[in-house]
């Protein structure tokens, strides 16, 4: 599968089950960088086994058409994730736009550029819209959301389980397709 350019040797492809045990290296790495931003992880999150299963997940939801999933590659060493679940058809067109970039690359626009291939992606997709929502806090990912024009859609409360706490998000869209 190829891998497309991003910022620098930076690049993002499609995940696939062998991306499993460099997944697993680079969440144990960026263990301490994602805790505030993420759901509690069980330790098996961090083993080679954990990922071999929440890739097949994503394999899987990717199949039946309700996700797509990538990796941030620099060589061979996995610097990030880029997710679109919940992918609802119908009328609605609708994904949730989900993402990390491994602590020792942020803040060289490899998040911003990324977000962007996978607009791109969503857009060929046929997908009407995608939702993102952040910590009320986390400016930084705000600011990724804003320069790829999303914008703010409201406050929710208690949205999502996030490092062990019901805590509020913004919430951000982005619209794709045609009026
Ligand atoms: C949020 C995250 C994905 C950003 O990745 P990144 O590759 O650094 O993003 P970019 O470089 O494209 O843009 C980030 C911008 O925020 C800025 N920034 C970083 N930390 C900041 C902070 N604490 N306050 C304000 N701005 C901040 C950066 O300087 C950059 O802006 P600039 O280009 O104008 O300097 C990364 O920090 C991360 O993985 N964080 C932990 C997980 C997370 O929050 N995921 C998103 C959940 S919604």
């Amino acid at each position: 599968m190829t891998t497309e350019a991003l910022v620098g040797t930076i690049g993002i492809r499609p995940v696939i089950p062998g991306d499993a045990a460099a997944l697993a290296r680079a969440y144990a790495r960026n263990r301490e960088h994602l805790a505030p931003w993420e759901p509690l992880r069980p330790e098996s999150w961090f083993t080679e086994r954990g990922q071999e299963e929440n890739v097949a997940r994503l394999v899987g939801e990717r199949a039946a058409g309700r996700a797509l999933a990538w990796v941030l590659l620099d060589d061979d060493s996995v610097v990030g994730s880029m997710t679109v679940s919940g992918i609802v058809r119908g009328p609605f067109l609708s994904g949730n736009l989900g993402y990390w970039v491994d602590g020792a690359v942020t803040g060289r626009g490899v998040a911003t550029a990324a977000v962007a291939h996978v607009l791109a992606a969503c857009a060929q997709e046929g997908l009407h819209r995608v939702q993102a929502g952040t910590l009320v806090h986390n400016t930084a990912s705000q600011k990724v959301l804003r320069r790829n024009g999303f914008d703010r859609i409201g406050l929710a409360p208690r949205y999502l389980l996030i490092a062990g706490r019901w805590q509020d998000h913004v919430l951000f869209q982005r619209l794709l397709g045609a009026e």
